[in-house]
């Protein structure tokens, strides 16, 4: 009796201190992480994949710039907002870019995948366009190099906008308020396909986060992270190894990776960057997506496929299981197999490791403007 009492003090001291052990740790790193430049942070966990001398580690967005060919004036910006949610540039006259890229949700539609013209589902999740400005290719494979580039595959896209450039070019150059914009906006004075897209490039380069939790407790609000959110910051850049990838001020290494969801040989397969470059090696390899505002852009993934992000990061610390399915007769497509990269394996985290996981990605929200006020000519 007498042992099993003092048995059970000691375990009851133990765990009291154990716990003591674990808040005066995240009082350490509290005082680190808010105080010390990222120089003087722990020590990331980093892959010998991860290139350590180009590593860029998380902190603040730097300001915008904007391309010489394409500078900033603020009627080129109310042009590009305007151009952006008028469903005139659709061949249905229903569907404008914001009916996929939604502010109130988080710059996306809420939905796995976008629904586009006459109801046809598009084969991927919206992505925001809040922070692309930041990235140095733009769609999940990355097949746009510039924003201007971009905003001329979704009306050309028989599943999103599904019109002729050249007639949405018409439709909105026989608009008298738009023609006198374009004038004002471009030295050629010209509505064309090349200032139309500059104009709505231009807008989206204002698109980008407020400060977030995140950046505030990192210039010095110490007390603005909870011991969760703390140890989630930490995990994410130690244990977790999610720095790895989801790195620099985007939270993105603007590079591509395979995670396993390629559905390779399944219903859903999507083989990514291989589709545009059609290079085997390039086979299930999706970009780095930013972890800026996460918490407002879910369904989560290329393919929309997480709801929840404790399950997605379940799925991480599981090692992001591999879902291929091969065919035992037909070989003639085996050297598509995707291989997932070697920086994700099982992470060993505890339910609680995952929790604070979570809790930090809801930081990197920011109280970005979601009602925007928007006249169409
Ligand atoms: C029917 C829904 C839909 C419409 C309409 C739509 N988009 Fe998208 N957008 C998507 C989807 C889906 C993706 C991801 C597609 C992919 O990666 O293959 C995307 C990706 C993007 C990206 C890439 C973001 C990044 O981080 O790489 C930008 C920018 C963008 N859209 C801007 C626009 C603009 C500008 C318009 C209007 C001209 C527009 N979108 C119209 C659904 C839509
Ligand atoms: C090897 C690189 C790599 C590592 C390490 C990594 N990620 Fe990712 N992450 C990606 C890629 C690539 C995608 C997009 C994959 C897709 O859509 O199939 C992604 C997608 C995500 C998304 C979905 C974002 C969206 O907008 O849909 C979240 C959330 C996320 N990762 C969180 C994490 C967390 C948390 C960790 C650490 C536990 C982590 N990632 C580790 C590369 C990585």
């Amino acid at each position: 009796m007498k042992k099993k009492i003092i048995l059970f003090v000691i375990v009851v001291f133990s765990l009291a201190f154990a716990n003591q052990d674990q808040l005066m740790f995240s009082d350490w790193l509290r005082e680190v992480y808010s105080t010390k430049s990222s120089k003087e942070w722990p020590r990331a966990r980093l892959h010998n994949m991860v290139n350590d001398l180009t590593f860029e580690d998380i902190g603040l967005l730097p300001k915008v710039i904007y391309p010489k060919d394409n500078p900033y004036s603020e009627i080129k910006v109310e042009l590009g907002k305007k151009l952006f949610f008028d469903p005139r540039l659709s061949s249905s006259g229903k569907i404008s870019c914001a009916t996929c890229h939604d502010p109130k949700l988080g710059w996306t539609d809420g939905i796995a995948k976008s629904i586009g013209h006459e109801g046809r589902i598009a084969h991927r999740n919206s992505m925001p366009i809040i922070n692309a400005v930041y990235s140095t290719s733009l769609f999940w494979d990355g097949r746009a190099t510039t924003l201007e580039h971009q905003a001329r595959f979704p009306v050309e896209d028989t599943l999103e906008m599904n019109e002729k450039v050249e007639f949405a070019v018409e439709r909105i150059a026989a608009i008298s308020e738009y023609k006198n914009m374009f004038a004002k906006s471009f030295s050629n004075k010209k509505v064309n396909s090349e200032n139309l897209f500059k104009a709505i490039a231009t807008f989206e380069r204002t698109i980008v986060s407020k400060p977030s939790k995140f950046d505030r407790f990192i210039s010095g609000e110490s007390n603005l992270f909870t011991d969760e959110e703390v140890q989630g910051l930490h995990l994410f850049r130690t244990k977790a190894g999610c720095i790895n990838c989801h790195n620099s001020a985007l939270f993105s290494d603007n590079k591509f990776h395979n995670d396993g969801l390629a559905f390779f040989g399944m219903e859903g397969e999507d083989l990514g960057k291989y589709k545009h470059t059609g290079k085997p090696e390039d086979a299930g390899l999706f970009r780095t997506p930013s972890l800026r505002e996460v918490a407002k852009t879910g369904p989560w993934m290329h393919n929309g496929i997480f709801e929840d992000l404790t399950d997605l990061v379940e799925y991480y610390n599981d090692g992001n299981p591999n879902f291929i399915k091969r065919s035992l007769t037909d070989h003639s497509r085996d050297h598509l197999i995707p291989e997932k990269t070697l920086m994700l394996r099982p992470l060993g985290l505890t339910k609680n490791e995952v929790k604070s996981l979570v809790a930090f990605l809801g930081t990197l929200s920011s109280d970005f403007e979601t009602e925007l006020e928007v006249k169409l000519p």
